[in-house]
This record gives structure tokens, sequence and C-alpha cells, in this order.
């Protein structure tokens, strides 16, 4: 199949939080997670060059390259020219409004906004199946042992409730919920991370399967306090996973600082890291009249500071 004919394909997926569960999905628990107000987005044409290429913001590689650059988005784009069994030549370029390495979701938004454009372009209407089967690699050559909610929750948008083994369903709103999010300036590594509290099981397995039943428990709370805007619930269930995530050893004494420095902004229901921690970000739930004047002077010190609700577009592929 020739495509030098093709039109350039572009699609779009947002960025994630991770409301309740981070870490003890991977062991299965129940998740909840959510789609933010920031997006990656994918553009793929035909390429005139001799080789397939990926750019960003004016840095370019070649689409075989291991050189370390562009890793999500290679896995799944050599994953597509193996499947489509392409001889063509293509010319990927990434623009992101997403920090790397923040916890929210950069390379799962690049690895479903990959997977999406490179089955259109190969002339394959993407769907749920086709997208997360194909963003997987990008995912994992990532975060090693990923659990799939960051691709799940960038391909459906809105809030969901995830489960690995289960998979995933949206959560209805009626009243919209708002998060402060806020990355704490320090990138980290969220497959060490991964391994780290995997070996925290290994050590104390009783413990931590404990935590993994209340874990879902706290998620099946937490829709339900979605669901009715009982705010005062939904951030008490958040604390509590910040203490868990706190004994399992994924946060830190800059994460710590963090939390302090947000609750003194003003009254918040609840605080904790969202994503794979030791650094990253943070999540709040603010008191609702105090959200702006809390977004405003964490801003002045954390350049990415933002409020996002639940109702955030998944995966978009423009006509
Ligand atoms: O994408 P991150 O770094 O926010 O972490 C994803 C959440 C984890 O639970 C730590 C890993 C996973 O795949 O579920």
């Amino acid at each position: 199949m020739t495509r030098s004919d093709a039109r350039p394909i572009r699609a779009s997926a947002p960025g994630k939080i991770i409301i309740l569960g981070e870490h003890f999905v991977v062991h299965d628990s129940l998740a909840i997670s959510a789609a933010i107000n920031k997006r990656a987005s994918v553009l793929v044409w035909p390429s005139a060059d001799e080789k397939s290429i990926v750019s960003y913001k004016g840095t370019r590689s070649y689409l075989t390259k291991d050189d370390h650059k562009f890793v999500a988005v290679k896995s799944v784009a050599r994953k597509a020219m193996k499947d489509f069994e392409a001889n063509e030549r293509v010319h990927i370029e990434i623009e992101s409004e997403l920090p790397p390495g923040s916890g929210l979701g950069s390379s799962a938004a690049v690895s479903v906004a990959t997977a999406a454009a490179m089955l259109e372009f190969f002339g394959v209407k993407a769907n749920q199946e086709n997208v997360l089967k194909l963003a997987s690699p990008g995912e994992a050559a990532v975060h090693g042992n990923a659990s799939g909610i960051d691709i799940a929750t960038s391909y459906s948008g809105g809030a969901i409730l995830f489960n690995r083994t289960k998979g995933f369903e949206p959560i209805q709103t009626t009243k919209q919920v708002q998060f402060l999010v806020v990355f704490s300036n320090t990138e980290r590594n969220t497959s060490e991370l991964i391994q780290k509290v995997s070996s925290v099981r290994d050590s104390y397995p009783s413990t931590f399967g404990t935590l993994v039943q209340s874990i879902s428990r706290f998620c099946e709370l937490g829709v339900e306090a979605i669901q009715k805007h009982d705010l005062p619930l939904l951030g008490s269930l958040m604390n509590l996973s910040q203490t868990a995530l706190d004994w399992i050893g994924v946060s830190n004494s800059s994460i710590e600082k963090l939390i302090e420095k947000i609750n003194s902004a003003g009254p918040c229901y609840g605080v904790k890291i969202t994503g794979a921690g030791g650094g990253g970000s943070v999540i709040a739930l603010p008191g609702e009249s105090s959200s702006q004047k809390t977004a405003s002077t964490l801003s002045q010190e954390y350049r990415h500071t933002f409020l996002t609700d639940l109702s955030q577009e998944g995966l978009k592929i423009d006509d």
C-alpha cells in the first residue's frame, strides 16, 4: 500500500489525574481517574525524507533510532509500521501542553494520540479496542508494569472507575467537581517507583493486601461522593489514601512541603499525590469559593498550577 497521497491526520488526547488508587491499581485495586484540560497532539503525514521521523519543538529523531528520545511515540509508531507492514515513511510531529515526568500522563496522552493517528493514517477507524492495544507498548516502554489506567483515561475522557482486569466505566456527574493540580517541578521515573512499591508488597504482603482492599472500598465510596457532590467525603478519602501512599514510600519531603503550602493557601477538603509520586504532581480538592485564590497563590511558586474539572474530552481525531 502506498500512502504518499494520504492526507495528514491529527489526533489529540488529554493528560490525567488519579483521584484515588495509584500504585495499588497495579496490584489490582480499583482506582478513580479523570482527564485534565491539558492535552498532547500528534500530526502524521507521509514523509519525503529517506527515513521516518519524529519531531517535537524543532528536535528531530529517526523513528528507528534508539536514542532515548520520544520513547512512547516511537514504541507505538514502530508497532503500527510493523502491524501494517508499511514500506513508506511517515513524519510524526508532537505537540504537548503536558510537562513530562510530572505524573500528569504525558506519555499516555502521546501514546493514545499516536495510536489513533497511525491507525487512521493507515485507513483503519480508531476505536477503544484498537487504540488501547496499539498505545500499550508506549505506556509499557515508559512505565514498565503499567496498569493501563493512564491510557484508558486519556482515551475515554471524563472521570472513570478503573480496574486492570475488569476494565473501566465512566462516572456520571451531575454537578462539576473542580480539582487543583500542582506540579512540584520535580521529574521522576514511574517505572522505578512501581518497582519500589512491588518490593514493599513483597516485604509486607498482608498489610499491603489489606491496603489494596481498603483502596478499592475508598474508590466505591469515592464514586458515590462524586455523584452526590459530597466534597468532604471525597476529600477525606483523598487524605486517607495519601497516608497509604506515604506508607508505601512514594511521598517525600518536597511533596509534604507542597501539601502543607496548599493547605495553608486556603481551605481544602483533601490533598494528595496524583500518579507515581516521588516528586511529580499533587492534587487538591479546594473549597469552592477559594479555589481561584488558592491556585493563584500556588502559581507564584509552581509554574504548572491549574484548575480542572471532570468534564474533559478524551481522544479527538480532527476531520
Ligand atoms: O503516569 P504516572 O506517573 O502518573 O503513574 C501512573 C500510576 C501508577 O499507578 C503509579 C502506575 C500505573 O500504571 O497504574
